[in-house]
Formats: C-alpha cells, sequence, structure tokens
C-alpha cells in the first residue's frame, strides 16, 4: 500500500515537503493545497503534474490517506484536529500546537481515530543528533557538565509566534532526544526590539536530572547564522555546528582537571588537557526525508514514530513553561507545566 499524501501549506518548509514526498517510491504525492495562488504555481511550475487546490476540504476527501500540515503554527491544531476527525493520518509541523491542552486533544483524537500523529522534529531524525545521542550513551564524553545550543540569524521574522516558539522547538527536540529525558525546570527571558511586543531575542535554562543544565539562546537579530550545540563533559567535548556542510560533528579531547595547587604556573597549566580533535563520518541523509519516511512507515505497518504526539506535547510544555518565565522576571517553573493559553501566540483560535 502506497499511502495518498496531501501537502497542506505549499510555503517556505511546505515546498520542501512537498519535494521529498514526490521523490518517495513508498507514497504518493497526491494533492498540494494552498489559499495562495502563487504558491500553487510555483509548485506546479516545479512538479508538473502534481494537483493543486485552493481548498482543504480537498486532503480531506477519500482520495487521501495521509496529511502533512505545513502551515503558520496558529493554524495548527484546527487544521489538524479536521484532518484526524476525516480519519487521516497527520504529519504536523512544529511545534505539534500553540498549548498543551490543544496537543493532548489531538493526541487524544488521534487515538480515537486509530490513525498516526507526528510533530515534524526535523532534528531527531538528523544524523548528527543520532550521533550525539550514541556519543552521550556511550559515557565517552564523561560525566555530563553542560549543553550551549545556539539558534540565531538575521530573521526570518514571523509574524504568528515569537522567537521562540518558531526556533527553540528544534533546540528542545534536540536536547530530549539527545539526553533521552525532558527537563525538570525551565527559566527563560525574552525581549522585543523590533515588532511591538515581538519576543525577538530570547535566553533559556534547562535543567536535567542529574544536575545536566541546558542554555538555549535562539535570536532573529544576529548578524550570523548560527546552528550549533555543544555538548561539554568531563572527558571531551562535542560540538554540533549544522552550518557547516562536511564537519557537522567536531569531537574535541579536552579537559580539565583541578590539580593540588603547586608554587610554578607549570602546576596550574598540568590540569589542561588538549588532545586531538575527531571528525566523524555521517550518513548524509536528508533529514527531512528520514523524517518522512518514518511518517509512512508507521503508516504502512502500524509501528509508531519517533516524533509522536508525545514528543511534541513535551517540548510545547518547554515552551508554554519558558513563556510564562520570559512573562514573570525569568521565575524558575517546574515541569510538566501548562499554562492553558500561550500568552505570545497571536492566534485568533484558542482550544475549546
Ligand atoms: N521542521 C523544520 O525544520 C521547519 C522549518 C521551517 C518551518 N517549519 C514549520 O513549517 C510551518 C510553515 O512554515 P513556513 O516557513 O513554510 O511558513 P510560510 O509562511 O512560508 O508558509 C506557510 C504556508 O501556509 C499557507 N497557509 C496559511 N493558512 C493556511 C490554511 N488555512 N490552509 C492551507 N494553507 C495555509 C500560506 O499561504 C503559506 O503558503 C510552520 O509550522 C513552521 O514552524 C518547520
Amino acid at each position: 500500500m502506497k499511502p495518498r499524501i496531501a501537502v497542506v501549506g505549499c510555503g517556505y518548509w511546505g515546498a520542501k515537503h512537498v519535494r521529498v514526498v514526490n521523490e518517495m517510491q513508498s507514497a504518493r504525492l497526491t494533492l498540494a493545497v494552498d489559499p495562495v495562488a502563487d504558491r500553487l504555481a510555483h509548485i506546479q511550475a516545479e512538479y508538473r503534474g502534481v494537483p493543486v487546490t485552493r481548498d482543504i476540504e480537498a486532503a480531506l476527501g477519500p482520495d487521501v490517506d495521509a496529511v502533512v500540515l505545513a502551515t503558520p503554527v496558529s493554524t495548527h491544531y484546527t487544521l489538524a484536529a479536521r484532518a484526524l476527525a476525516a480519519g487521516k493520518h497527520v504529519l504536523v509541523e512544529k511545534p505539534l500546537a500553540a498549548s498543551s491542552p490543544e496537543c493532548r486533544k489531538l493526541i487524544e483524537l488521534a487515538g480515537t481515530q486509530g490513525v498516526v500523529l507526528m510533530v515534524g522534529h526535523t532534528f531527531e531524525y538528523h544524523p548528527a543528533v543520532e550521533y550525539l545521542r550514541n556519543l552521550v550513551g556511550s559515557g565517552e564524553l564523561g560525566k555530563l557538565y553542560y549543553i550551549d545550543s545556539a539558534r540565531l540569524n538575521l530573521g526570518l521574522f514571523r509574524r504568528d509566534v515569537n522567537v521562540l516558539w518558531d526556533l527553540a522547538p528544534h533546540d528542545v527536540s534536540i536536547l530530549y532526544r539527545i539526553l533521552g529525558e525532558s527537563a525538570l525546570a525551565v527559566s527563560a527571558r525574552g525581549s522585543s526590539h523590533t515588532l511591538p511586543g515581538e519576543v525577538d531575542v530570547a535566553f533559556a535554562d534547562l535543567t536535567f536530572s542529574g544536575g545536566v543544565v541546558a542554555h538555549l539562546r535562539v535570536s532573529w537579530l544576529d548578524p550570523c547564522k548560527v546552528r550549533r550545540v555543544t555538548v561539554v563533559g568531563s572527558s571531551a567535548m562535542v560540538v554540533f555546528n549544522d552550518v557547516s556542510p562536511s564537519e557537522k560533528i567536531r569531537i574535541y579531547d579536552k579537559h580539565y582537571t583541578a590539580e593540588p595547587e603547586g608554587d610554578h604556573y607549570s602546576d596550574h597549566l598540568a590540569g589542561y588537557h588538549h588532545g586531538n580533535v575527531v571528525i566523524p563520518p555521517l550518513n548524509t541523509a536528508e533529514p527531512l526525508r528520514l523524517e518522512v519516511e518514518d511518517f509512512v512507515r508507521a503508516i504502512v505497518t502500524g509501528s509508531g514514530v519517533q516524533a509522536d504526539g508525545a514528543s511534541g506535547l513535551r517540548v510545547v510544555e518547554a515552551l508554554e513553561a519558558a513563556s510564562y518565565s520570559m512573562a514573570n522576571d525569568g521565575v524558575t517553573v517546574a515541569l510538566p507545566w501548562a499554562c492553558g493559553e500561550n500568552p505570545f501566540l497571536h492566534a485568533d483560535e484558542h482550544v475549546a
């Protein structure tokens, strides 16, 4: 069985879904949906023969088995709920929805309908993240000290979510995948510099078991494009630089051991260890392709997906807690936690 997939939302990211689904042997792209005619014209020019429509109802009809939603975050809940209610398997782009109650409703609906619900946590499928996860799990880094994750650039400014809800789903899902657990607590600070009331720079600290702390920086106001995760352990340190085309992972054999104080400067230096840098070869498969393959596999075989509804919920809970913290002077918020409504999302619709 080849699932017949409709891609709903054919903007920047949806167009990539269209490409990936169109190239797959194990699925069939049956429809591309977008209310904006120009977007559909672009899809038709690139992929001749792909049916397009401005009418979302067509994606809910009997000729479609599964829907990929790559629409603005404010539409995720309403559109996903409609598709699930129509019996479609659904892959929703990140974040799964705009609040944890919305996520829970989608998970419940998918369960009732017996269909797959997946969230587009693309980095959960990134070979470099898988490599990091194995490295951390192997104990090669020693005792884990901290993680620093930075996702910075000039823009791309969005109107329906702030920078935290736009970019941090990537960092949080990476952290959760690498560590195999979700955070115990979060505190965050954000600031608005351009659009009135729109947080365009945010910093968050997430605490994990064993005292591991992760610091996230997300910004739409940085001169340099940075997509970097640094993991520091007692024995070694590793950097995942997603901007690098061929050296995404660099493992540094570096550490510091506090020495008993001696009289000479050389005694102090003896604590530093500078060894080799290893750049391992990685699987070069495109993360988005691996993600959509997981979705199709789950539809065909009934297996679970890695980035499931629960994964989407855990990330949204962290974003909600961080939003609350940002609005309350960086107060530390214990997880799991839900405010029920995202005060930073300018959505017209809230869950009933
Ligand atoms: N996984 C990733 O790495 C990644 C990267 C970028 C964006 N995204 C996610 O993808 C989604 C879309 O982001 P984007 O950058 O492509 O935005 P975009 O603005 O470029 O595209 C959104 C598209 O959705 C269409 N749309 C709006 N309302 C619609 C509706 N009701 N029905 C059908 N189509 C509708 C718009 O016309 C537009 O073409 C967001 O959820 C974003 O967070 C994920």
